[in-house]
């Protein structure tokens, strides 16, 4: 829900081509624009998001995903307006860890715009929400069949402290202080 006196458009990043793409804080009435984002999206972006390659999600999953307490966690979405009408194109969320000093972490980018800037984008822009809340770190576990985040992560930072790799999955931490020196595109 926005708050009191918040801004509704966190950034903008023009891309390349067309369109620009808006980031705000999701909201409960995102529900039908979240559930197209998810039937149109592949198989394997949705199984490395949820590590399951579900189709569509159940009311309450719904609800959960925009139920946010903002104590605890922060949702950022990308909107498009294609002919007059909203697209939701990509989100990123974390959670902050019961320490507090880091949160869980993840990113999807729809397909139809992955490989433009916005999966780098959204950890930029994340990065900083995260640090103005006293946030050091983001943690994520991440398939070990998704190249694409972990390459994302491995150009993110030189830092490997942290990682560690079993089976099926890398545990990725990111230290945000090696992050958010770089322009955050954040809307003054
Ligand atoms: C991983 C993901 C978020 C990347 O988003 P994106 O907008 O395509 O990423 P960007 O365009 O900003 O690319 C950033 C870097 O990611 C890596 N990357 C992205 N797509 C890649 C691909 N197809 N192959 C290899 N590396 C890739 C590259 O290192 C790239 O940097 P470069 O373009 O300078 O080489 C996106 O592919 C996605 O949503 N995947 C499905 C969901 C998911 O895996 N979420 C992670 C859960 S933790």
């Amino acid at each position: 829900m926005q708050e009191r006196n918040e801004p509704e458009w966190l950034a903008e990043l023009p891309l390349t081509g067309g369109p620009v793409v808006r980031f705000r804080h999701v909201r409960p009435d995102d529900e039908p624009l979240i559930t197209d984002a998810i039937r149109t999206a592949s198989r394997e972006t949705l199984l490395h998001r949820f590590f399951s390659p579900i189709r569509s999600v159940s009311p309450s999953m719904l609800r959960q995903m925009l139920a946010i307490d903002r104590a605890k966690e922060t949702c950022i979405v990308g909107v498009t307006k294609e002919q007059g009408a909203a697209r939701m194109v990509c989100g990123a969320r974390y959670v902050k860890l019961p320490a507090g000093e880091a949160a869980e972490f993840a990113i999807t980018v729809h397909d139809d715009f992955q490989r433009r800037g916005l999966g780098k984008f959204l950890l930029k822009l994340l990065a900083g929400l995260a640090v103005a809340e006293g946030i050091q770190r983001f943690e994520a576990d991440v398939m070990n069949s998704n190249q694409k985040m972990l390459n994302l992560f491995r150009k993110a930072t030189s830092s490997r402290a942290g990682w560690h790799r079993t089976e099926d999955i890398h545990h990725v931490v990111l230290e945000l202080s090696t992050l958010t020196n770089q322009e955050s595109g954040l809307i003054p």
